[in-house]
């Protein structure tokens, strides 16, 4: 049997992936292109972004890997074959990468190195007061893989962390709120809010000016699940009249993020292009061989996707 890799990676990607992924999986067939013969020979997907259809009309199908975290593209597509399991990329790799980037953008915020780079551009020394890590609160929206690394990192470094989940958690040194009816508490409470959150029919548009207004008059909000997550004219509007100090963000409704959106150069806005947890095609690779290796052998695949909940 073979498996079909079906991914938009540029040129330069496919030479980083190929190579990893035969590395990790010696031993295993791996198609780039399918016809009908080799269709009936594909019992694997393994998966980033593949354009629609991709992973219709293989019949021995058994299980679509995904390479990326979020599977909302994968999960909107009419033509992926219902019943065959999918698993997403959970690399501990990424998650330390996330907690990284979720502690450095809480950080610059609880600094306001975010400001001081504003001044430095205008040439205006100006001392800010200081704000201890003790005294800052971080709700983290999201409480799995990527969120659970951050809220740790963040109590690592002393800060009071928040979290909200859709289902009860616990983790140390982090005081923990799930459902819906919490939120408005959670976010009531913090100086920043972390989204970490999947995106799903119930976290699409979730903030928008009525769950931005949660948020105290001068915390900042940073975005490093997905864009869509967010009414972005409400975000911006929040800024500009400072009901919001900041915001980070990673991800957006249209990436590339156009050149002529107002984030690019609103001072009250820090652009990153989708870097927040890149997925590290040696780490992943091997993520993908241990479901594909646990398939071949009868055993139980890891990190299936809930269809229904959409993660
Ligand atoms: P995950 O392990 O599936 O965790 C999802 C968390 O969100 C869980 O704690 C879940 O609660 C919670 N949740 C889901 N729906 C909820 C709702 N309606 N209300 C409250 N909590 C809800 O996902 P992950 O691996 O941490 O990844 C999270 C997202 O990060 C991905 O889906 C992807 O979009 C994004 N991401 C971004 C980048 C980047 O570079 N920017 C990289 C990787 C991933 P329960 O635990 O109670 O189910
Ligand atoms: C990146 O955003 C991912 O979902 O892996």
């Amino acid at each position: 049997m073979s498996i079909l890799v079906a991914a938009d990676f540029t040129p330069g990607e496919w030479d980083a992936w190929l190579p990893a992924l035969a590395q990790a999986m010696p031993g295993e067939v791996l198609l780039r292109e399918r016809d009908a013969a080799l269709a009936r020979e594909i019992d694997i997907a393994i998966v980033a972004n593949p354009p629609r259809g991709a992973l219709a009309g293989l019949p021995q199908l058994e299980l679509v890997q995904s390479l990326w975290a979020g599977v909302e593209g994968l999960l909107a597509d009419p033509t992926l074959p219902a019943g065959v399991p999918l698993a997403r990329m959970v690399d501990p790799a990424m998650n330390e990468a996330m907690a990284e980037t979720a502690l450095w953008a809480v950080l610059s915020l609880q600094r306001e190195m975010f400001d001081y780079a504003r001044q430095q551009r205008e040439a205006r020394w100006l001392q800010r007061p200081q704000r201890t890590a003790g005294e800052t609160t971080v709700a983290v929206l999201g409480l799995g893989q990527m969120g659970r690394a951050a809220a740790l990192r963040l109590v690592r470094n002393g800060y009071r962390v928040l979290g909200w989940s859709a289902r009860p958690a616990a983790i140390d040194g982090v005081e923990t709120h799930h459902g819906e009816a919490t939120l408005a508490a959670v976010l009531g409470a913090a100086r920043i809010a972390v989204n970490l959150l999947p995106l799903t029919s119930a976290t699409r548009g979730l903030f928008d000016a009525r769950v931005l207004a949660l948020l105290p008059r001068g915390a900042s909000f940073v975005n490093l699940a997905r864009g869509a997550q967010v009414v972005e004219a409400d975000l911006l509007a929040a800024l500009d009249r400072g009901a919001l100090r900041h915001a980070v963000l990673d991800v957006f409704a249209t990436e590339p993020l156009p050149a002529a959106h107002p984030f690019w150069a609103h001072p009250r806005v820090t652009v990153l292009p989708h870097v927040a947890a890149q997925t590290d095609p040696r780490s992943a690779s091997m993520v993908a061989a241990a479901n594909v290796a646990a398939l071949r052998a009868g055993r139980a695949l890891q990190h299936l996707v809930d269809r229904k909940r959409g993660y």
